[in-house]
């Protein structure tokens, strides 16, 4: 059986982390300040099919970056034991962060074709997801620091 040595999991794990925060939060700020300002001018027929067609495009990157998240974010957590009370407690804001980040970006994404979601309910809810994921990154900046 070939073996890993653990510091290639541990940058593997960190790597995929960091791309999967990048493909949730800069692409929910993509929706929200690009994307979906410039179907602005559209009529409601058509800017609800533009609606449904970018995010049934964005909805494999959101499902694979969560699961990406919830992955390495395990791996690191169970390979660097040892924190203090402080780190475990602002550990827990941030699941409580992610949690919101994850539910509102899914829903966002999911609706059927049969019964798209309004483009202003969309875009409202990746706009929630896009700020409430920087301050789960501001958390994560924090706990570098407090270890
Ligand atoms: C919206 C969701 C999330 C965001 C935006 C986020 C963001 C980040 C960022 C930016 C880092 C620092 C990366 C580095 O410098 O290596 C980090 C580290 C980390 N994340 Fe997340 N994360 C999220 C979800 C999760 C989840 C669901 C878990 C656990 C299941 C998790 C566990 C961790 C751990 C253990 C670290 C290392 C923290 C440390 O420096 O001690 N994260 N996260």
């Amino acid at each position: 059986m070939v073996s890993i040595p653990l510091e290639v999991l541990g940058v593997f794990s960190r790597w995929l982390h960091i791309v999967s925060v990048v493909a949730l939060i800069g692409g929910a700020i993509y929706v929200w300040g690009v994307a979906a300002p410039a179907l602005k001018g559209l009529q409601d027929d058509d800017r609800t099919g533009a609606w449904a067609a970018q995010a049934a495009r964005f909805r494999p990157l959101v499902y694979a970056a969560i699961a990406g998240l919830l992955v390495s974010g395990t791996y690191n957590l169970l390979t660097q034991p040892g924190h203090t009370r402080m780190y475990h407690i602002w550990f827990g804001v941030k699941m409580l962060l992610a949690a919101h980040v994850f539910v509102s970006a899914a829903l966002a994404v999911s609706a059927p074709a049969e019964r798209p979601e309004s483009e202003s309910r969309g875009v409202r809810r990746l706009a929630g997801a896009a700020i409430v994921g920087l301050l789960a990154i501001l958390v994560a900046a924090y706990l570098r620091r407090i270890y």
